[in-house]
């Protein structure tokens, strides 16, 4: 089946084609067409995203990209099965570009049209294939990898497409700009939630922190990058709710001291607040997860949502989920902040389901 996925919940107008077939067991999903406008330009000067400014860039983004889609592909319209869109969580006004569009798409090309949970997006982006470079990848068995009788020279610039290995039950942390929730997980579509953050989500957290340090928004990736050139013990900032035998966050407090620590050492270096202030972010995510992964016997770690792009907190979970023998997953770099294949993905999961289907309605406040 083929879907056209297109997602609009924040500053990213995304679309996507998915080939998914498979069972609820092993949903297998090719990422045919991927394509993401971002507008962090637009919003940068304002140190954050503007609604009605996001919804005027998805009004343009959108037909553009539908463009693209059809001149790259002549049979667009013929190879689409069903269109899914995102109705919530996000920005109502932005959400709602997306599904007017898809309504009128659907209409027009006479293709059945279904909701899409964004967070459910991030959730399963963790089953879309890995995208390795040949190079690194060993093959030793040739019946198991046909591709492995081509030569070493030509395999050079391809790319296998490998499915992770989730195996249950497990543990997902998903972490984005708007929630930080902890999932205990005994199937694909089974999970209960553990714990999320009493106040800022930790990507908010990241955005709050970058703005006192005077960096440039989106903050997730400005403090990765002066946090590299930074001591993550230069500063001892506090741990919110590191010892609290329960599964909630909470990163207000975190943001305030950094805040107040800025304000009382106005030449510190902001390498080493960044890097102090990630490490205590890390730190949190870190314990609390493996807490959960010891007391469910989890067999994988599953980390998703825009923050999953923060390569020390991959590694620090990479690195603790080994100890405790978990396999560690996370998507690729360009599925973990927002896309529309996460969203085809969700689709798919929740037809296999046969689920109730989303009204076509944004709902800013859906839960997962
Ligand atoms: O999932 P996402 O793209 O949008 C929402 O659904 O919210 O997440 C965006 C969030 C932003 O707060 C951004 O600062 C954060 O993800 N982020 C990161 C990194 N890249 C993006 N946070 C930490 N480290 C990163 N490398
Ligand atoms: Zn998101």
């Amino acid at each position: 089946m083929k879907i056209l996925a297109i997602e609009t919940s924040c500053d990213e107008t995304a679309m996507a084609l998915l080939k998914c077939g498979g069972s609820l067991q092993s949903p297998k999903c090719e990422v045919l067409e991927n394509i993401v406008a971002s507008q962090i330009a637009i919003h940068r000067p304002f140190g954050g995203v503007v609604p009605n400014l996001a919804k005027r860039e998805h009004l343009k983004n959108l037909p553009k990209i539908y463009a693209q889609l059809k001149k790259k592909r002549k049979n667009l319209e013929k190879e689409i099965d069903v269109i899914a869109v995102t109705v919530g969580p996000g920005l109502e006004p932005a959400l709602w570009t997306g599904i007017t569009f898809a309504e009128a798409l659907a209409e027009r090309i006479k293709k059945p049209l279904v909701g899409a949970n964004h967070m459910e997006g991030h959730l399963y982006s963790s089953w879309l294939p890995r995208v390795v470079e040949s190079k690194k990848l060993k093959v030793k068995n040739s019946r198991k990898h046909p591709q492995s009788s081509i030569s070493k020279k030509t395999l050079q610039p391809a790319t296998f497409n490998l499915q992770p290995k989730i195996s249950f039950p497990a543990i997902a942390l998903v972490v984005s700009g708007g929630h930080t929730i902890l999932l205990h997980m005994t199937a694909i579509n089974k999970w209960t939630n553990l714990g999320e953050t009493l106040d800022d989500a930790a990507g908010e957290a990241f955005d709050k922190v970058a703005r006192i340090l005077g960096l440039p928004y989106p903050g997730g990736p400005e403090i990765q990058k002066a946090a590299a050139h930074g001591d993550p013990k230069a500063i001892t900032f506090p741990r919110p709710m590191l010892n609290k035998k329960n599964y909630e966050f909470s990163f207000s407090g975190l943001k305030t001291s950094v805040l107040y620590f800025m304000r009382d050492n106005p030449t510190a270096e902001k390498a080493d607040v960044a890097a102090s202030f990630q490490q205590a972010v890390i730190d949190v995510l870190t314990k609390k997860t493996m807490r959960a992964v010891r007391e469910f016997g989890a067999k994988t770690v599953l980390l998703c949502g825009g923050v999953s792009a923060n390569k020390p907190l991959q590694e620090s979970l990479r690195v603790e989920s080994r100890k405790l023998k978990a396999n560690f997953v996370c998507p690729d770099f360009q599925f973990n902040t927002d896309n529309a294949a996460m969203i085809g993905i969700a689709a798919y999961i929740d037809m296999l389901q046969k689920k109730k289907p989303l009204p076509m309605k944004a709902q800013g406040n859906l839960s997962i």
